[in-house]
């Protein structure tokens, strides 16, 4: 990440410079520095961008612990875990005669992450590496609600970090602004950070936004922050989505998001063929996309707990390989597909063939009607359809009726 973000360059470098959170950081500094700690593990919990992974950072440099970190972008098999941590955490011996000799820690960072799709074992890899640690191991999660973190109530103390106050983050945006030599009325950081809704993070980047070139800041420049509509924030999501280094960043930003994830999908569907330019990687986000699609019929139906399953496959589509992004202009919003055309006479047939495929694409007859047909029909038009129709298990009368669709 660029040295120029100033999220970045004031990130904290003692754990005096984290601001907020006074018990909890007390809390942490006390199991720190404990001989004999009730539980080996300790998992430091709470919303994005509060300066959970800039304490811990500090801490270890606070208390010379060299840091072993394995953060979300390594991917959270058991067996990756137990090749970064379990050296780590075993090997006291080999430090003992390290020229710096300093205790080693074990940093886990979003562990939440570690259930992304990719639960394999992961969360009993690493309860068991913190039963048999012998060194310090602290977690960091945003959401402990999650059932399969459970297994860690057992093993790792819990503290809990709250949203940053906002008289705290005008003041760290007042700091900031005196580095930069940017000058700001005051109203106008009150606004950002009554905006950010205690993220600093969020806070400081929207500061750089709207003061980083010119220098100063007027209460006039922040208006942007509440003319949202919806569109910018489907356009926002997107951005951050896509340019997300992890599962777990992305996921995190749809938490936080207020689109409507119809629309949002329907994005994502716009925009993914520019995003992955390598055929593998663009199939597996379709297919993703198509899965959280699954999921959003179900919710209208069934329940609003479905609701982190499209999430996740969003995040999961939306960051299928962070390393490939380059930069490509955002669709929005959505393109909808033109309104299709029927007249009462043919809705049996048609209403056959839409149940069909969307039996095949888990998808709704009326989305199959509305958005996939006329891909179908541009198919079924050229030569080669026989493989789709006999996937689709359709009739050749149902395949000579989607060629001769006029209407759409
Ligand atoms: N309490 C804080 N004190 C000082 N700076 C902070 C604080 N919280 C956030 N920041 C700023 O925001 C940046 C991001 O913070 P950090 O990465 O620690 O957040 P986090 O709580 O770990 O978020 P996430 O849950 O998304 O991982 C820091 O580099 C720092 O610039
Ligand atoms: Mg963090």
């Amino acid at each position: 990440m660029s040295e120029d973000l100033w999220v970045e360059k004031y990130r904290p470098k003692k754990m005096s410079d984290v601001i907020g959170n006074e018990q909890a950081k007390a809390a942490f500094t006390e199991w720190l520095k404990s001989k004999t700690r009730r539980k080996k593990a300790v998992l430091l919990h709470g919303p994005p961008g509060i300066g959970k992974t800039a304490l811990i950072n500090a801490a270890a440099k606070d208390h010379s612990y060299r840091i072993v970190e394995m953060n979300a972008s390594d991917t959270r098999t058991e067996s990756t875990i137990n090749k970064i941590a379990l050296p780590a955490t075993t090997s006291f011996a080999l430090d003992e005669f390290s020229a710096d000799r300093k205790e080693n820690l074990l940093f886990l960072d979003e562990v939440d992450g570690v259930f992304g799709n990719q639960d394999k074992g992961g969360i009993t890899a690493i309860v068991k590496i913190i039963e048999e640690s012998k060194i310090p191991i602290i977690l960091a999660a945003n959401n402990v609600e999650n059932q399969k973190l459970r297994p860690l109530k057992k093993v790792c103390e819990y503290i809990r970090f709250q949203q940053i106050r906002t008289p705290l983050i005008i003041m760290a945006l007042q700091k900031i602004c005196r580095g930069e030599h940017v000058k700001a009325e005051f109203e106008a950081l009150e606004k950002i950070a009554e905006n950010s809704q205690g993220d600093l993070r969020s806070a400081i980047n929207d500061l750089q936004r709207l003061a980083g070139d010119k220098h100063h800041l007027i209460l006039q420049d922040t208006l942007v922050l509440s003319s949202r509509n919806k569109d910018v924030d489907i356009y926002e999501t997107l951005k951050g989505v896509f340019l997300a280094k992890s599962f777990v960043k992305a996921l995190n930003i749809l938490n936080r998001s207020r689109v409507d994830f119809d629309e949002l999908l329907l994005s994502m569907s716009d925009n993914i063929p520019n995003r992955y330019q390598n055929s593998i990687e663009l199939g597996r986000a379709y297919d993703l996309v198509s899965r959280a699609d699954v999921f959003t019929g179900r919710i209208a139906r069934e329940n609003w707990n479905l609701l982190k399953y499209v999430s996740s496959y969003i995040a999961e589509a939306a960051t299928v390989n962070p390393q490939s992004y380059k930069q490509f202009e955002l669709i929005t919003p959505p393109i909808r597909i033109i309104k299709l055309f029927w007249t009462r006479g043919k809705r049996t047939t048609l209403d056959n063939i839409c149940a069909k495929i969307g039996h095949r694409c888990h998808i709704s007859k009326s989305t199959a009607k509305e958005d996939v047909i006329p891909y179908i029909k541009a198919i079924m038009q050229q030569e080669k359809s026989d493989p789709l129709a006999v996937w689709l298990n359709l009739e050749a009368e149902e395949v000579e009726y989607i060629k001769k669709m006029d209407k759409i």
